[in-house]
């Protein structure tokens, strides 16, 4: 069979680009890790209904932090709990969220917050709310069936 010189060049720039990929997602995955960036808490991804502060989701004001609200939130296929997060404008807020069962994501559109959620971390992101509206909250890591439909809210209320 005869492959014309600039295809052998093509094939050879393409298979070499594969496994350059492969290598380095290989690499990411396995040297270092594969967690959340933030994830240096770990929990027991069975024993979550049971461990604080994860026995109780929901919004809850705190004192004497660098931060005036505190959501805890758990994922599990295909919902969050809280359903739903109300806080006021201009509060700082801190997301401490974990997952039950597989990987979910926490994206709240329009905003730069973009978590992943893996069984056996918890996940933390602080930051403070300076738009009021609702904010559409997705899971934007495939977790089965139910994927599309798992969402949630958040209110930043004035
Ligand atoms: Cu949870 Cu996709």
């Amino acid at each position: 069979m005869h492959i014309h010189k600039y295809e052998k060049w093509w094939l050879t720039f393409g298979i070499s680009s594969l496994v350059l990929f492969l290598f380095i997602v290989g690499f990411s995955a396995f040297h270092y890790g594969s967690h959340p960036p933030t994830g240096k808490v770990y929990i027991d991804p069975e024993r979550v209904d049971e461990i604080v502060p994860f026995n109780n989701p929901g919004v809850q004001k705190v004192e004497g932090k660098e931060w005036d609200y505190e959501v805890v939130l758990v994922a599990s296929a295909f919902y969050y709990n809280p359903p739903e997060i109300e806080v006021p404008l201009g509060s700082t807020v801190k997301f401490i969220a974990t997952t039950k069962d597989v990987v979910h994501g926490f994206q709240i559109v329009g905003t730069n917050i973009n978590m992943i959620l893996e069984p056996g971390y918890v996940s933390e992101y602080v930051t403070t709310v300076d738009k009021s509206g609702e904010f559409l909250i997705l899971c934007n890591e495939y977790c089965g069936i139910g994927h599309s439909t798992m969402t949630s809210m958040l209110k930043v209320v004035e």
